[in-house]
């Protein structure tokens, strides 16, 4: 397989849609579903592909004040997971960050106090990606507690 990274494009929306469609697992909540339906039109982002299509993406914001970037939503298909795309597109966002001279990365996801195995997985990404959790966080419902993960850059 031939995997490279590029910028999100418009024409990847769709694609975007079915990798999440194909992760209910992860994105189960409607307004979440939604929500990253939006960013993949309107973010920044990048996407992965191969001779099959996008293979996962990932957006951002940037706080230009601050000097911080977030992730906003990130997904690799079902099929293709833990071959090393997610890695892929998180070392091309922070190559891209490097030449917008932005110090660090945050990501908010399923705090450890919530007990759902699949997000220990997310967790454990990013991790073993060089974030540290620096905040538990109450932004979501009740069900949801977040947890703020940071790596500098
Ligand atoms: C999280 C996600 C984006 C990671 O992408 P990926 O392509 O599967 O991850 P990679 O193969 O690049 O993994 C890189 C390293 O992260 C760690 N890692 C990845 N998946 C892991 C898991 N399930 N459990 C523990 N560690 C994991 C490992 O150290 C891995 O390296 P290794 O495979 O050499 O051991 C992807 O699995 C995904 O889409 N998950 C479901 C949706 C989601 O959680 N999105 C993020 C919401 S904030």
């Amino acid at each position: 397989m031939h995997e490279a990274v590029r910028e999100l494009e418009p024409r990847d929306a769709a694609a975007c849609d079915a990798i999440v469609a194909g992760l209910p697992e992860w994105f189960g909540n409607e307004q979440g579903i939604r929500d990253c339906a939006l960013a993949v039109r309107s973010h920044a982002g990048l996407v992965a592909i191969d001779e099959t299509g996008v293979t996962g993406f990932l957006t951002w914001t940037h706080d230009r004040e601050r000097g911080v970037a977030e992730i906003t939503w990130m997904a690799v298909r079902a099929d293709s997971r833990r071959h090393g795309l997610g890695r892929s597109l998180l070392g091309a966002l922070i190559d891209r960050l490097h030449e917008e001279q932005v110090d660090r990365l945050d990501v908010k996801t399923l705090s450890e106090r919530a007990t759902y195995p699949p997000y220990a997985e997310t967790r454990g990404f990013y991790l073993a990606n060089g974030f540290e959790p620096v905040a538990e966080l109450d932004i979501w419902d009740e069900d949801n507690p977040a947890v703020l993960l940071s790596r500098s850059l």
